[in-house]
């Protein structure tokens, strides 16, 4: 009988409720209170002010199924187990139970019959060998063992394996991770479930969180033990049924189909098909979680919105290689639209939107496809060698919309590298040169054009932000910027509107802070010494090695490309023209600056 998705996320929630623990929502895939990653990772992201010691309104025991991306391993997606979308389920103790209950319930979920009744030779798991920082977790073997679990598949494994936290810092603690044998040979006399030869699939994770990571490196006691778990929902159900690949689950199947019958070809045929239709699959059920989001993303050239476009365009590539009908991204969409509207109402609710952006976005890059692939095997039938120039990249990037990310896939492809440093010189040249900076990067919103009246409304956009924090609170993250030469638009993460008397506090804020002429100061420093400093800002990660800060008197400090006025005394009086909703959860405001 074939195991489905459906199955369970109910049993994994059931078997937790019926353990004392209360089922919440999953979150936004944009973290809104946390602007160090760009998407929810995995289910404690949205928990952390309780994993820290808040209290949770739902209690102590919470589980829930939440929407995860990842993409940091995207260039191996289209292999049998990689995906930038996953569910994760999760179950976590704030406070509460430590780790040999949570053990002791894992256990019995995977292997008890009346859950999920896995084999239990087939399990094996890992434990943290201990260090400096915390010792070697002789409870968690002792509790696996106790289970059932024999001494020769319980494996001890350093930080780098067996430790878990989200980003830097933050909660933290060794982890205990549980794998399955998917039966391939060993890869080798080593071979253990550190290994990714494929013979272990991590399935489940239980983070033991004690410690919160400081910026230095030390590690601090939290006030409280807690216990995050977390289980992808597509490979347990691949492991369930005992399929190969996660693409053979129920949640593809409708996709991959529509694949097929849109390019005319048989997914499994070879492996290059099968491997640009599970990217394709993959790709488009990404971005249709993003842009269906409450919070949601379109497709633009920074943070956010960069991943999106680059998902959808590489689906539009690999799609044109399988002779797809233009229209066909849309279509796989709408697919899962239907797959998951029981589970994730909001894509119905959005599906306008979907559908809107993805034409746009495919139509766009459409046009230039074709003609930015022929420019590539023109340039790499002259080059000597077999590196692509950076100039090439940046001419795909720039004339024809293809990501650096696709220019390397492309190459490789064809046996050639890219000179994706040369690549990046010049994205810095050109962003100089249009008066941007790595502003591109980091905030978007001043492509076009230079001139004073757009730096003095960029350097204001930092004067607003910062009081906003100040009148509404720290959640309030910047979500878009959008200059022209006469006003500045601003969106922001807010629940509600504002009120008069706050957007009049907020404007007597920026105008003090005008009026005190604060000096404005830059300094360069790598992006974890940024971080440290507090100062705010859209971050990615991808051309961000070394990031400019700039700190205006004691009233904001912020990551930012520039360029900027020399002190806040240069930019006028300033005034809130309007306060409206831009999309649930977000705030727009547009202001000017008058001359005094
Ligand atoms: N937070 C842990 C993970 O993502 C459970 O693996």
């Amino acid at each position: 009988m074939k195991i489905t998705s459906q199955f369970l996320r109910e049993k994994y929630l059931d078997f937790f409720k019926q353990r004392g623990h209360a089922v919440i929502q999953s979150a936004s895939l944009i973290p809104e209170n946390d602007p160090s990653v760009l998407f929810t990772t995995a289910g404690m992201h949205p928990l952390i002010p309780y994993l820290m010691g808040q209290k949770h309104p739902c209690g102590t025991r919470l589980t829930d199924v939440q929407k995860c991306v990842r993409t940091g391993d995207i260039e191996e997606v289209g292999d049998d187990s990689h995906l930038t979308f996953f569910e994760m389920l999760g179950n976590w103790s704030l406070g509460d139970y430590f780790n040999r209950q949570s053990i002791q319930w894992s256990y019995q979920f995977l292997t008890d019959p009346a859950y999920l009744g896995l084999d239990v030779n087939r399990l094996s798991v890992t434990v943290f060998a201990g260090d400096d920082d915390a010792p070697r977790d002789e409870d968690s073997a002792q509790t696996w063992q106790q289970c059932g679990i024999p001494a020769d598949r319980i494996y001890y494994l350093p930080k780098k394996n067996n430790w878990w936290i989200a980003g830097t810092t933050g909660p933290c603690g060794p982890d205990t991770e549980i794998f399955w044998d998917t039966g391939k040979p060993a890869c080798g006399e080593h071979c253990d479930p550190s290994c990714d030869c494929g013979k272990y699939l991590e399935i489940w994770n239980n983070v033991f969180m004690q410690f919160n990571r400081q910026a230095d490196g030390t590690y601090l006691p939290l006030v409280q033990k807690n216990v995050d778990t977390g289980m992808g929902l597509e490979r347990t159900v691949c492991v369930l049924n005992g399929y190969k690949s996660v693409y053979d689950i129920d949640l593809f199947e409708r996709a991959l189909q529509t694949i097929q019958q849109l390019s005319g070809k048989n997914y499994g045929a070879d492996a290059k098909t099968t491997r640009a239709m599970r990217i394709i699959a993959d790709h488009v059920r990404t971005a249709t979680f993003l842009l269906g989001d409450p919070v949601g993303v379109v497709p633009s050239n920074v943070d956010q919105g960069y991943v999106l476009r680059r998902l959808i365009r590489r689906a539009v590539r690999m799609a044109n290689s399988l002779d797809m009908p233009k229209g066909s991204i849309v279509q796989i969409a709408q697919v899962y639209v239907d797959v998951y509207k029981d589970v994730y109402p909001e894509l119905t609710d959005n599906r306008a939107k979907i559908v809107d952006e993805l034409v746009k976005e495919e139509e766009k890059f459409s046009k230039t496809l074709v003609a930015g692939e022929k420019e590539f095997f023109k340039v790499i039938s002259h080059i000597p060698g077999n590196v692509v120039p950076g100039g090439t990249a940046f001419k795909l990037y720039d004339t024809f919309g293809f990501p650096v990310e696709m220019t390397v896939e492309l190459a490789a492809e064809n046996g050639y590298q890219v000179d994706v440093e040369g690549f990046r010189q010049k994205f810095a040249e050109h962003q100089a040169k249009s008066h941007a900076g790595s502003e591109q990067r980091f905030k978007g919103g001043m492509a076009e054009g230079g001139g004073v009246e757009i730096t003095r409304l960029h350097t204001a956009t930092h004067l607003l932000q910062a009081a906003l924090r100040r009148v509404l609170g720290d959640e309030v993250k910047q979500k878009g910027s959008n200059i022209t030469t006469e006003r500045l638009r601003f969106d922001f993460s807010f629940g509600r509107p504002m009120t008069a008397d706050e957007i009049a506090e907020t404007e007597r804020l920026v105008n003090w802070a005008i009026e005190s002429d604060l000096p404005i100061t830059c300094e360069e420093m790598p992006l974890d010494d940024a971080r440290k400093t507090g100062a705010i800002g859209l971050f990615g990660d991808k051309y961000g090695q070394v990031v400019k800060v700039y700190t205006m008197g004691n009233f904001s400090k912020e990551i930012c490309g520039g360029p900027h006025a020399n002190s806040t005394g240069e930019l006028g009086h300033f005034v809130i023209t309007k306060e409206q909703s831009s999309g649930s959860g977000v705030r727009r405001i547009k202001a000017e600056l008058h001359s005094k």
